[in-house]
């Protein structure tokens, strides 16, 4: 049986705001996008979620269930579902390896390798990358724990008053989820140590596709035979929405790139001197187009999705990051060599030129986006069958205990060996400070014998 309860409303108008122009967002801190974005809004889906009529007529049925799914982002409230339904638990991340999803299961935290998502550094292997990853794990893990987990719970208490009492709490519900399905791989992704129970599974949207383009998009692309450039910054960031002068820039090099055709996802339905190579669509098939041989470059915002897509079909990027993890997604990508990163403020006639024609005229980042995508795809079994593999293991073995970093049941000063080394530390601290007292001792006895024999002499 499958019921499929759709939440489906726009964020900015549940955290009480009108809707930015999300290009604005290029300015925004870490911190501020935290407080103004993650945590307002993921309050309020969660309570847009537990609230819904549809829900709440759910939740009063006498439903069994051997697993529940959630996805980990910052609607923590709903993990009691598992323990509503005594189920085991399992995660699944839209992002790669992260602090939070470390810290669910205990993995290691790896922060010399494992930047924050959110955090735009440029070199962030430098020493003042890693203190800036640092400081922001802090940040985020004190008010994550301390105050976001608390306004969850909150969230419990008022809408599932019947469990909320015995419900642990969710620090210890998330410490013993089975399964972590992490969208990362590590073909693309940095290399890291990953629990038996965190399972990359990156890339599980492009397992399956049987969807072909529309008639006329076909034609379009089969067409263009000296290549086509697809332009998208995704659903949250309105390409229309791009200032004026810096859209004129863009026609500017389109009119210069005329043998291309140019394919640009546009909100409006109006477009003032359209140059006759660009077609504009307020929504275009972007999985399917991809996969056109004739596609030469994607111009796009670096979101993990679009990126996978570019990645899986070998299409090598020029990147506009504009917030959250897109410049993290970009600069792996342009250190893998298939993408240009062009900051925002950076965009004018010359420099998008130049960064297109870079790309488009040197075969290097094609061949590299090819080499990318097939290593990619080669893998065992596909990331779905992945997921599906995992997800009925942890049926099967009921909750799969014995996958569990067994440092979850530990105190975080045993379990990080802090008590080891600090007994280490202060044993060690005890043997020099009594080495010193014996060496200063002996020294100041024999320098008082010295004087005595000097003495001795003068008065001889
Ligand atoms: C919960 O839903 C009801 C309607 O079903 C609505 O009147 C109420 O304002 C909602 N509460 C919150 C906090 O959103
Ligand atoms: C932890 O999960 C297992 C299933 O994997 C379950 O049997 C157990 O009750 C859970 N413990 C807590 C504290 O939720």
């Amino acid at each position: 049986m499958s019921l499929y309860i759709l939440i489906n409303n726009f964020l900015f108008l549940f955290i009480g705001t009108e809707r930015p122009n999300v290009f604005n967002m290029v300015e925004m801190s870490a911190e501020d996008f935290y407080k103004h974005v993650l945590w307002a809004g993921g309050l309020a889906y969660t309570e847009l979620t537990l609230n819904s009529t549809d829900v709440k007529e759910f939740l009063k049925k006498d439903n069994k269930f051997d697993l529940v799914i959630n996805e980990q982002f910052f609607q923590e409230a709903l993990y009691t579902l598992a323990y509503k339904y005594n189920a085991p638990l399992a995660l699944v991340s839209t992002f790669g390896n992260c602090m939070r999803h470390n810290v669910v299961v205990r993995n290691p935290l790896q922060l010399a390798t494992v930047t924050s998502e959110y955090l735009d550094v440029r070199e962030p292997s430098s020493f003042w990358g890693r203190f800036r990853n640092l400081y922001f794990t802090a940040y985020e893990y004190f008010w994550w724990k301390f105050w976001y987990l608390k306004k969850q719970e909150e969230l419990v208490k008022k809408y599932l008053p019947e469990i909320a009492n015995d419900v642990p709490s969710f620090y210890t519900l998330q410490n013993n989820v089975s399964l972590f399905m992490s969208n990362s791989h590590f073909s693309f992704d940095p290399a890291t140590a990953l629990l038996p129970n965190i399972v990359e599974i990156g890339g599980v949207h492009l397992s399956k596709s049987n969807a072909s383009l529309p008639a006329d998009l076909q034609k379009l692309l089969d067409d263009a035979k000296d290549g086509v450039i697809y332009i998208s910054f995704g659903s949250n960031v309105k390409s229309s929405e791009i200032p004026l002068e810096k859209k004129k820039d863009f026609i500017k090099v389109f009119k210069r790139l005329e043998k291309y055709t140019i394919l640009w996802k546009w909100e409006d339905d109006h477009f003032e001197d359209k140059p006759p190579n660009l077609v504009t669509r307020k929504w275009f098939p972007q999985k399917e187009i991809l996969v056109h041989p004739n596609i030469k470059l994607f111009i796009s915002h670096g979101g993990l999705i679009g990126m996978q897509e570019a990645i899986f079909n070998g299409i090598p990027l020029v990147g506009v990051p504009v917030y959250a993890d897109q410049y993290n997604n970009l600069l792996i990508a342009e250190q893998a060599g298939f993408c240009k990163i062009l900051s925002y403020h950076d965009i004018n006639e010359n420099t998008l030129y130049n960064t297109v024609s870079e790309i488009l005229n040197h075969n290097s980042y094609m061949e590299k986006a090819k080499e990318v995508s097939r290593r990619f795809k080669d893998r065992p079994m596909s990331a779905l069958d992945t997921a599906m593999f995992w997800i009925e293991y942890v049926i099967r073995n009921k909750g799969a205990e014995y996958m569990k970093n067994p440092a979850r049941n530990m105190n975080w000063f045993a379990s990080n060996m802090i008590d080891v080394y600090a007994t280490i530390l202060l044993a060690s601290i005890i043997v020099i400070v009594a080495l010193v007292k014996i060496i200063k001792s002996l020294l100041s006895f024999l320098s008082l014998n010295k004087i005595k024999i000097n003495t001795k002499k003068k008065i001889a």
